[in-house]
């Protein structure tokens, strides 16, 4: 059987719609997504899961272009979805683009042959 991926870019949300140094949760066809805003205005997409023991992590403190888990205070690179320092794990990451009219697009990885609505 053959998969066959392909990025497909959705509005999710307006950019103003994040709060500086902060983040918003969205929910895709692919699970929880969490935006992150840093205090130099990107933006930042990763799947809402620490990789520790799966904790909000929409609801950590961003700090440079990091997140602190809420839950045991790891501390997750918004670039890559490493856990950064001694810990160990990476959750996924989304690509995410910022248009002119300040709408933020996710980039969705869907697979064709799942039923998932474009
Ligand atoms: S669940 Fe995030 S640090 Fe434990």
């Amino acid at each position: 059987m053959t998969t066959h991926t392909h990025m497909n870019f959705v509005k999710v949300c307006k950019l103003e719609d994040i709060p500086s140094q902060g983040a918003r949760r969205i929910e895709t066809p692919m699970g929880e997504v969490a935006l992150f805003k840093t205090s130099d205005g990107q933006v930042f997409a990763l799947r809402n899961q620490c990789p520790h023991k799966h904790g909000p992590l929409s609801e950590g403190i961003v700090h440079g272009h990091a997140v602190t888990c809420p839950l045991h205070n790891w501390v997750i690179d918004l670039k890559t979805g490493e856990a950064m320092g001694a810990d160990k794990g990476c959750t996924p990451k989304l690509p995410v683009d910022v248009c002119r009219d300040g709408q933020v697009y996710l980039g969705l990885t869907l697979d064709t042959e799942e039923k998932i609505p474009a």
